[in-house]
């Protein structure tokens, strides 16, 4: 089993502090006026937008050893593939795993679209199909489809999408798409199907997963609620005959310190900065907006009395306090290198291949977490003289069945 780590990149604004905090680097928290770079006001002189800082903090991911970034979609954030292209051209080998909900685009222009950015990129397009916040939430957005319907519609996009890139003329009469013939032709045809990742603990979303996805991605949890929905989706991707070929990643914010003590004074920072900004009520007040699941896993963990951030700790190293707050997703390793290298070698145990790990600032803790927990998952094997080549494009007519899926190497 193959660990990777992915960072995520904060598209949706950074915070070191609580949202909104005018301390956060980029204009996503400060004022139009406070012009400080990388806060996009070109009228007043200000070349930088906050991509330049999304830029640094990519580069910053690969250049720590990290295998890609998870590109979150918020409604209310900036778009992932438009800004995973624009940054696939200032990187050299990270990947981007683009969130996208079956609603945002017909399967036709999902698949030019990702043959396109296969193409230029080398083959580092990772989709996330995910299925947006509650049934409010998708419908002010024109998504008035209900939640299990809305998984139906995914599954028969996909349909389509492996359609589309396996067949020059590709015909299909589904209930919600429909090709009559169709498919990738000419050079677009050698680019690879991008991986497939998708999330979600309802019996919909878990068969989604079971039928399409190459990896099931979960938030951080209790370790027997992770390893119970593994079991879950393994058992559920039998009846496709797909029981060996899904794997699995998790989600977890980290705070990372030489020292435990250290770590645990970061998270009180946290706590107490937002209990002093009055965000543990706002971030209450916003799981009506969440899915069911998002719901359900806050009330398990933090629908009780909480009177300091240790009341947040839900197993060891592990802390819920940055969902509290109201910084998503919300769970944290909290600890020493050794805790948090520990715990991610029980969650890796588990069947856990994917890290998507993150601190605030992202930029800074990237190279935290790149000089001081990546190097413990190292291969040390020295790296083989074609490994540094860049990724080839796979020749002649893929199929669903030969995705291009590049390990990475260096990394055990
Ligand atoms: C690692 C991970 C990343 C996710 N990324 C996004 C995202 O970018 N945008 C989004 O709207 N939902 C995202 N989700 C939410 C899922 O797509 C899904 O809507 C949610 O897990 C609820 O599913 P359920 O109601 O079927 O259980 C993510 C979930 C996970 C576990």
């Amino acid at each position: 089993m193959t660990i990777r780590f992915y960072s995520r990149l904060p598209l949706h604004g950074e915070t070191q502090f609580i949202p909104g905090d005018n301390r956060n680097r980029g204009d996503w928290n400060r004022s139009p006026q406070d012009s400080t770079g990388a806060v996009s006001r070109f009228d007043v002189g200000d070349d930088f937008t906050y991509i330049d800082y999304l830029s640094q903090v990519a580069k910053a991911a690969e250049i720590n050893g990290f295998a890609g970034a998870l590109m979150v979609n918020a409604p209310f954030g900036e778009e992932p593939w438009i800004v995973s292209s624009a940054l696939a051209r200032e990187t050299r080998r990270l990947e981007f795993v683009a969130a996208f909900h079956p609603s945002h685009f017909s399967p036709w222009q999902a698949t030019q679209m990702a043959a396109s950015f296969q193409r230029s990129s080398g083959g580092r397009l990772v989709w996330n199909i995910i299925q947006g916040g509650s049934d409010a939430m998708q419908s002010a957005l024109g998504d008035t489809l209900p939640h299990d319907e809305r998984y139906a519609r995914a599954s028969e996009f996909l349909d389509v999408v492996k359609g589309f890139w396996a067949n020059e003329a590709f015909h299909y009469k589904g209930q919600y798409y429909e090709a009559n013939g169709m498919g990738l032709r000419g050079p677009l045809r050698r680019a690879p199907l991008p991986l497939i990742c998708s999330a979600g603990s309802s019996d919909a979303a878990k068969e989604l997963a079971a039928k399409h996805a190459d990896y099931y991605l979960m938030l951080a949890e209790a370790p027997d609620v992770v390893a119970a929905n593994i079991a879950d989706v393994k058992a559920r991707a039998e009846k496709y005959g797909r029981a060996g070929q899904i794997r699995f990643g998790l989600s977890v914010d980290v705070i990372l310190r030489a020292t435990d003590e250290e770590a645990r004074a970061e998270a009180k920072r946290v706590f107490d900065e937002g209990v002093a900004a009055g965000t543990v009520q706002i971030a209450k007040d916003r799981t009506g907006q969440m899915s069911e699941q998002h719901q359900s896993r806050y009330q398990r963990y933090l629908g009780r009395a909480i009177n300091d951030y240790d009341d947040l700790f839900i197993g060891p190293n592990l802390w819920a306090g940055f969902s509290y707050v109201g910084i998503p997703p919300g769970f944290a390793f909290v600890g020493s290198y050794d805790a948090v290298e520990a715990r991610v070698r029980e969650f890796a145990a588990l069947g856990i291949e994917w890290f998507f790990i993150n601190g605030y600032p992202h930029l800074e803790e990237i190279y935290r977490l790149g000089e001081h927990l990546l190097p413990r998952f190292r291969d040390r094997q020295p790296v083989a003289a074609n490994d540094l080549q860049p990724v080839p494009l796979v020749t002649g007519p893929v199929g669903p069945g030969q995705q291009l899926i590049h390990e990475d190497r260096h990394v055990s």
